[in-house]
Formats: C-alpha cells, sequence, structure tokens
C-alpha cells in the first residue's frame, strides 16, 4: 500500500479544530483509494513560545526536510505580537523550502450564499497566483532615532529577476493550461517608481512566449473593484507577496466566505516539502466554540494529495464538498448554517463513502 509522511502542525486557535476534519477527510479517502498516511504531529504554536520563547525548535526546519508534504492549521494568537510569532514559523518554511508559489484557488459553489448579486456557480473560478517568498515581506529595513521626534521606520521590499520570472512562468504555465487562457498581473506602477513598472516590463517580456494567452495587467487598487464588479472576467491573477495576500481573501469575500478557501505553498521542483493550509487565520473570535468551517483545509488536503501525484483523492474530496455544500448537508454558521466543525468534516467522510 502506498504510504505517505506528512507533517501536522495545527498551530494556533481554531487550526486545532480544523485539520483534524481535514484528516478525518483525508482518512476517508486513503481507505477508498488505499494510501496509507503517517502523521507526525508538532505541537509548534504560540502556546510552545509562551513555554520556550520559540515558535519552534532551532532545528525545526531541519526536522520537516524528511516529510513528503506539511499540513498547517493557523499561526498567531493574541499574546504573541503577530510578526512575532508568524517570523518564527510560517513565514520561515515557506522561504528555506523555496515555496515561492502560493497558489489560491477561488470559486464559487452550489449552495454557499454569494454576496454578489446575480452570480452564479461557474461565474467565480480563478486562480491567485502570489510570489510567497520576497517582495514586500521582507525583513530589510529598520527604524533610526528610535524614540526621538526624528524617528525613521524603513521598509524595503525586494524583487529579484529570479524570482518574479519563476512565479510569472508558474502563472504563465496555469494560464496556458486553462480554457479561457487569461492572465491578469497586479501592480501599482503609477505609484510605486521602482519595482512595478519593473514587474510590468517582466510580465511584457514573458507573454512574448506565449502568443495564445490573452494578458493584462490592473493597478492593483482597480483590481479590487473589478474583483467585486466582475469577478467572471479573472482566470488567473499574478501579484506580488502582498498584493496576492490581499487579493487571496478578497477573492474568498466574493464566494461569501474566506473559510473555504485553500493555499498551497508549493515548491514547484520538489527539492523540499511543499505546505498547505487553509487561507484563514486562527481566528481568535470563534476559537474553542467547536463552529469554525473546516472546507479550506480539506480542500488544501485535497491539494496537498494533488501535488503527491494522488489525483483519484483530490478528485474524490471535492466532489464530496460540493455534494455536501449542494444538498446543504451540514453548513456552518459562515455559510448560513448552524451545523460545528465535526458535524460538517463528518459529512464530507460521509459523502467520500
Ligand atoms: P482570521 O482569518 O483568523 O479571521 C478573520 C475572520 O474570519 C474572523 O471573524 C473569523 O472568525 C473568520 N473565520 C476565519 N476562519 C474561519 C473559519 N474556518 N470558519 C469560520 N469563520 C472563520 O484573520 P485575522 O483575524 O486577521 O487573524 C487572526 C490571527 O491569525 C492573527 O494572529 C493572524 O496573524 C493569524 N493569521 C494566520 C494565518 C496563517 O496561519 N496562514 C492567516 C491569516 C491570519
Ligand atoms: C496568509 C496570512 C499570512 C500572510 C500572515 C499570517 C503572515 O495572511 O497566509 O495569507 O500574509 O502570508
Ligand atoms: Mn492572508
Amino acid at each position: 500500500m502506498a504510504k505517505v509522511k506528512i507533517a501536522v502542525i495545527p498551530g494556533d486557535g481554531i487550526g486545532k479544530e480544523v485539520i483534524p476534519e481535514g484528516i478525518r477527510a483525508l482518512e476517508a479517502a486513503g481507505r477508498k483509494f488505499g494510501v496509507e498516511y503517517e502523521w507526525t504531529e508538532f505541537d509548534w504554536s504560540c502556546e510552545t513560545y509562551h513555554k520556550t520563547g520559540r515558535m519552534m525548535p532551532e532545528d525545526g526546519i531541519e526536522q520537516l526536510k524528511q516529510f513528503d508534504a506539511i499540513y498547517l492549521g493557523a499561526v498567531g494568537y493574541p499574546g504573541v505580537p503577530d510578526h512575532i510569532s508568524l517570523w518564527g514559523l510560517l513565514l520561515p518554511i515557506r522561504r528555506e523550502f523555496e515555496q515561492y508559489v502560493n497558489l489560491r484557488p477561488v470559486r464559487l459553489f452550489e449552495g454557499v450564499p454569494c454576496p454578489l448579486a446575480g452570480k452564479k456557480p461557474g461565474d467565480i473560478d480563478f486562480y491567485v497566483v502570489r510570489e510567497n517568498v520576497e517582495g514586500e515581506y521582507s525583513s530589510v529595513g529598520g527604524i533610526q532615532y528610535e524614540g526621538t521626534e526624528h524617528e525613521v521606520v524603513s521598509q524595503q521590499a525586494i524583487f529579484t529577476r529570479r524570482g518574479t520570472d519563476r512565479i510569472l512562468r508558474y502563472a504563465f504555465d496555469l494560464a496556458q493550461s486553462r480554457p479561457k487562457k487569461h492572465l491578469s498581473s497586479a501592480t501599482k506602477s503609477n505609484g510605486i517608481y521602482h519595482s512595478m513598472p519593473w514587474w510590468d516590463s517582466r510580465v511584457a517580456e514573458m507573454a512574448k512566449e506565449y502568443p495564445e494567452i490573452n494578458v493584462d495587467q490592473y493597478h492593483i487598487d482597480i483590481l479590487t473593484a473589478n474583483f467585486v464588479r466582475m469577478p467572471e472576467h479573472f482566470d488567473v491573477v499574478v501579484g506580488s507577496n502582498l498584493f496576492g495576500d490581499i487579493l487571496s481573501d478578497l477573492g474568498p469575500g466574493c464566494t461569501g466566505t474566506i473559510a473555504i478557501a485553500p493555499s498551497a505553498n508549493i515548491n514547484p521542483e520538489k527539492n523540499f516539502p511543499s505546505m498547505f493550509e487553509p487561507v484563514h487565520g486562527s481566528a481568535p473570535d470563534i476559537a474553542g466554540k467547536g463552529i469554525a468551517n473546516p472546507l479550506g483545509t480539506i480542500w488544501a488536503g485535497a491539494m496537498m494529495m494533488q501535488h503527491l501525484g494522488y489525483d483519484n483523492i483530490h478528485d474524490s474530496l471535492m466532489e464530496a464538498m460540493e455534494t455536501v455544500l449542494r444538498e446543504a448537508k451540514a453548513l456552518t454558521g459562515d455559510m448560513g448554517g448552524s451545523a460545528t466543525t465535526i458535524e460538517l468534516g463528518k459529512a464530507v467522510e460521509e459523502a467520500i463513502g
């Protein structure tokens, strides 16, 4: 029997509640298709930080190297400043394992109430391709004249040609594989003088290699408005780390709930494990209540298995999710229902059969 070795980091808040439901769904599909999992759980979290002063041990990255993939819930919780918790766990994993693609699908499902008037399933179905290791997420910068009225803070955004071209290449290839063959690039080249016009020029350069792809470029401000006004226009949307982050909450927001959205942090060369997680965070406002929507985590699990070559498990999870939503079997509060996390997880398990 095929066996996959997965590192599990439930993390903080509802991360601990949704990950078991992801595992439940993956186990069900594994039984069906003859795949066995070896789950190794790591308790790395803000609680660990309170006990040890670190989010993960010094050799944490080393420990993760031996796994086929990483399955993560959420990181960050009140009591530890967010930049400390995130730069102590989630962001180093993305960077050390060169998970430079953050692939975030956005889809409107039958059964999920859509906040945009007149939109039906099929109208919203696109990917946000987010650069995941450089750009605005940089530790370069600092504070000078600290504590005085002359305090100056600088924060550099770093864009390398290698880093930009490889994310654009991924996005172009993805667009090429889709029927619409449409790529939109998000920049802000009117206001940000150096990096953004340069990003546009890299897009224009690569577009020459993909004559079949219809390419457009938007300033991020109007792009956000267009996500709401005409989401059916989009197919593959590529952007920098920060713009991709914003667009990948906005997109799912347009489909009714961010809680359904998955995030695949991919190292395409497979030199290192890739990491799969929901887009959402630890949701301190509902943590401990057992009402979090586990579908983003389950969909992330499906993407994980697709990445590892198990299309059958991916498809089975997606079909089960679609059935549960269509039949409104056990919807959580964010989708207009009153089911618990476990009830929705079990409904998916049952639909997998
Ligand atoms: P959040 O995603 O945790 O929550 C935003 C809102 O969405 C909240 O009202 C929450 O209740 C709701 N929500 C989120 N997930 C849900 C789910 N599965 N089911 C139902 N409702 C859900 O974002 P935030 O409040 O900005 O961040 C909270 C903490 O999580 C912070 O520490 C932040 O840094 C961290 N965070 C971590 C990740 C990650 O680990 N990848 C992502 C985003 C935020
Ligand atoms: C996400 C999150 C993270 C990010 C935060 C928690 C650092 O918002 O995965 O989208 O910005 O990448
Ligand atoms: Mn985000």
